[in-house]
Order: C-alpha cells, then sequence, then structure tokens
C-alpha cells in the first residue's frame, strides 16, 4: 500500500460507442494485439500504487470484459459493475461501490490507453495535498467561447488547460460529491467540475501527456497505432532484458545468408536463443513451401519447438517497369510477397503450439510507391495488408506478427543496389536486429515498427 493509504482505480467502460459510428465500442476495438481497455487495464494492473481495479461496464458487453478478465488473470480487478446511462451515472456506480472511506479513488476512462505510471504517482502525491486532483496538459490551439454560431470571448490561453484522465480524489470528498449531486443534478463531462461545483475543496493539477489521448473517433485508432509506435521506439527496455526473454528460445531465419536476417541470427545465438538461419545458398527459396516446409520441420524435430519466426528474404531490382522482363518481375514477386505468404503458411502449425510469433520486413516505400522501385514496393505494401490481416486471424492461437520497417540500412543488398554511401548515414544492421528481437519478444501485434537512427538499440 502507497502511503498507507489505499488506492482504488475505477476504469470507466460503459460507453455504448454512439460516437464511433460502430456497433462494438471503442473500448473493445482491437490496437497492437489487445483491445484498447486491455492496454489501459495493464497500466493499472502492472502500478505499483494502485491496490484494487474496479471495472464499470455497459451490461450489453458486460461478457466481452468477463472473457477479457479471464483470459489476463488480472490479480487487482476485484469489482466489475454495470454502469448507467451516462457517464457521471458510471462514476457514481464505481465511486459508491469504493468500501473504504480513507482511501484514493482514482477514476479514469477505458479509452485512454496510454496513461502513465507517473500520471498515477502524481496524482497520488497530489492527494496528500489536495482533496481531488486532475490530469491537464496545456492546449497548443486557441479556445474560444461562443453563443450557439457566434465566439463572445476568446480567453488568455495560458489559463485554459485540457484535462485528461485519471482524476483522483480522496474517496470521502468524491463520495459526498455524489450524494450532492443526486439531490442536485447538473450535466458534465468529468468527475472535479462536482469537487468543486459543491465547494468540497481544492482540485489540484498534474501534467498530462499529449499522448494520452481520448480514443474517440475512428481516425483516433490510427493515431493510437502510431502511438504505439513512437512509444516503443522510446521505450526504456534494455537489451539485456530483451536477451533474457530470448534465451532458450528457438528463433528461425528465412534470408538469413546476409544482411539484417545474417545479424538477427548473430545476436540471437549470441543471446542464448537456438536459431536456425535458412537461404538460397543453403537450398532454400522462400518461393517453393517444400523447402520451407522441411526447413521448419527439421527444427521442429531437432528441438521440440519453433517460438519464433523471421522472414528477411527479398529482392531488390531498381528499374523502370517497362525495361523489365516479365521473368524477373515473377522471380521479384515470388521471393519477397508470395515467399513472405508461404513463410506464414508453415509456420503457423508450429508457432499456434508455443504462442509464438512471426516477423517480415516492410520498407519505407510501402506507403507511398517509387518510382524504378514499382514491383518491390508494392510487394511491400502487401506485405504490411497481409500481416494485418494474419495478425487478426493468429490471434485465434495467441501468436502475434508484426512488421519492421528499416530505414536505408548497411547491408550488402543495399551496397549492391547504391554503390557507396556514406555510412554514417546508413542505419546498422544491428540496430535493425536488435529492434526486431525486441518485437518478436513483445505483445505487439499487427503493428510496423519503423526503425532509423533515433531507436533505442
Ligand atoms: O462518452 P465519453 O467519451 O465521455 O466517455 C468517456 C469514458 O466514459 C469512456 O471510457 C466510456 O466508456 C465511459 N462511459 C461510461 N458510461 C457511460 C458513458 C461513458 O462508463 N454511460
Amino acid at each position: 500500500m502507497y502511503n498507507s493509504k489505499k488506492v482504488y482505480a475505477v476504469i470507466l467502460a460503459g460507453g455504448s460507442g454512439e460516437r464511433f459510428g460502430d456497433n462494438i465500442p471503442k473500448q473493445f476495438k482491437k490496437l497492437a494485439g489487445k483491445t484498447v481497455m486491455e492496454h489501459t487495464l495493464a497500466v493499472f494492473e502492472e502500478d505499483e500504487i494502485v491496490d484494487e481495479i474496479f471495472i464499470v461496464v455497459h451490461p450489453f458487453f458486460r461478457y466481452l470484459v468477463e472473457e477479457m478478465i479471464l483470459k489476463n488473470s488480472y490479480k487487482k480487478v476485484s469489482k466489475l459493475l454495470n454502469g448507467g446511462n451516462t457517464r457521471q451515472e458510471s462514476s457514481k456506480v464505481g465511486i459508491y461501490s469504493v468500501p473504504d472511506d480513507n482511501s484514493y479513488v482514482l477514476i479514469h476512462d477505458a479509452v485512454r490507453p496510454f496513461v502513465t505510471h507517473k500520471i498515477i504517482k502524481d496524482i497520488v502525491s497530489g492527494l496528500e495535498i489536495y482533496e481531488s486532483v486532475d490530469t491537464c496538459i496545456s492546449s497548443p490551439d486557441t479556445i474560444v467561447r461562443r453563443n450557439e454560431d457566434e465566439i463572445i470571448e476568446v480567453p488568455e490561453r495560458k489559463n485554459l488547460l485540457l484535462g485528461q484522465t485519471p482524476q483522483g480524489f480522496r474517496t470521502d470528498v468524491i463520495k459526498r460529491a455524489y450524494e450532492l449531486y443526486e439531490r442536485e443534478p447538473f450535466q458534465t463531462t468529468d468527475d472535479c467540475s462536482l469537487v468543486i461545483k459543491y465547494k468540497l475543496g481544492r482540485v489540484g493539477i498534474v501534467e498530462g501527456d499529449r499522448f494520452n489521448i481520448k480514443i474517440t473517433y475512428p481516425e483516433d485508432m490510427y493515431f493510437a497505432d502510431k502511438i504505439f509506435q513512437v512509444r516503443s521506439m522510446e521505450s526504456d527496455e534494455h537489451f539485456e532484458e530483451i536477451e533474457d526473454k530470448i534465451k532458450g528460445k528457438v528463433l528461425v531465419v528465412f534470408g538469413a545468408s546476409r544482411g539484417i536476417g545474417k545479424e538477427i541470427l548473430r545476436i540471437a545465438t549470441l543471446s542464448g536463443a537456438n536459431a536456425y538461419g535458412f537461404s538460397r545458398k543453403t537450398n532454400v527459396d522462400v518461393s517453393r513451401p517444400d523447402d520451407v516446409a522441411n526447413a521448419l520441420k527439421k527444427v521442429s524435430e531437432k528441438e521440440g519447438k519453433i517460438d519464433y519466426v523471421v522472414n528477411t528474404a527479398a529482392i531488390l531490382n531498381i528499374a523502370p517497369l517497362e525495361s523489365k522482363e516479365y521473368e524477373d518481375i515473377v522471380q521479384e514477386i515470388m521471393t519477397n510477397y508470395f515467399g513472405t505468404i508461404v513463410v506464414a503458411r508453415e509456420s503457423i502449425k508450429y508457432l499456434k503450439l508455443s504462442k509464438g510469433s512471426l516477423l517480415f520486413f516492410t520498407s519505407s516505400s510501402y506507403t507511398r510507391g517509387r518510382s524504378l522501385y514499382s514491383i518491390y514496393s508494392s510487394t511491400k505494401a502487401a506485405i504490411v495488408n497481409l500481416m494485418q490481416a494474419l495478425a487478426e486471424e493468429f490471434e485465434t492461437y495467441s501468436c502475434r506478427v508484426n512488421a519492421i520497417n528499416p530505414e536505408r540500412t548497411n547491408t550488402e543488398m543495399r551496397r549492391e543496389n547504391f554503390g557507396i554511401e556514406d555510412e554514417a548515414t546508413l542505419l546498422s544492421a544491428e540496430v535493425v536486429a536488435k529492434k526486431s528481437l525486441a518485437v518478436l519478444t513483445s505483445d505487439f501485434s499487427g503493428m510496423v515498427f519503423d526503425v532509423n537512427k533515433n531507436s533505442m538499440y
């Protein structure tokens, strides 16, 4: 227990998702391999200050949360409550069920998966001074006040903040606020406003995080996807922690004769994995299903399992489409795209058993085709689409699939196609290999990870 006070977290997931314009509310949408709400719950579950978690849910979607609780074996989730028709009513249900008046309670939107441990810690520290604490960030935009269609005031921006959650309260204060609210209700979109309205004490401020977005509209899922990518690049996980996860694992790399594939093999082996590499040099061509099937079978028979599979095999022929021979086009598509399909299809039966993960390689040209790269960049775009589809299919088996998007990397393939370049401007294969191992051993799924010179490893 932190500072002798018990800390409860009420996670509001009672919304039914009207604004999202979909049948399933946004808290149950999948993002980076888990539902939005599972990401949120993971933060509170892993937080050292939070003691118990109460979830407030719409009765119609209760079964989804029940499944989620069973699947994740949360230790702190101790109540699952049916919510009300408004956020306020749902908050009230959560607050009234907190048993201990001499405690602190945090109220948080389930649709804010990027809440940080720092914010939680700052709120709880703030509650030693203030009766309640809000999480706020400054607004980059000017905020105006309107009356119907007309702006009637432009308040000074430095005095305006954007309110996020969690909001923290001394439990007796917020319980009292809701008792008064029942007698004298008013419309509001947060809980601190009750403390102010009924003059129950002060509301302190802690600095929020501009990534702590509330997933509200469908396009917010794209932002959230990017935030996961950026966060993963800022991860403070040290490579030693990743090495610990790889130790004793069985890893297979296709396209391992050189470049990034070879480097993944080398670092995984150094980290204590049982790593196997295959390539055309060892007579394994990813575009031939039998080659891939036999390679995987051999490893599985020797090791008894396969945890991770990586495909780096690719061909790059820079030329205008007009000057390319059909034979070469087919070969490029067969290696880059069909080869990735083959590796996925042949690996899944092993990964199902190990609940393992699969890693593809794409290129920065996947988002926009590039002249002279027509076949290469379109196969790389196809790989991303394939990866996203498979992430959904594989989820049933608790397997993961992701793609790495390395910036210009110092490899033989690059030198063959671009000649001599200033090495200082290129990414090293080692950085890409380490990031690949970090992604393989992570919980993420369905994501493209950009690796550039700012990346951690
Ligand atoms: O609707 P709004 O975007 O303000 O929702 C914020 C949070 O409140 C969401 O996590 C949503 O699930 C929750 N909520 C609730 N009960 C409602 C409406 C919203 O718990 N009746």
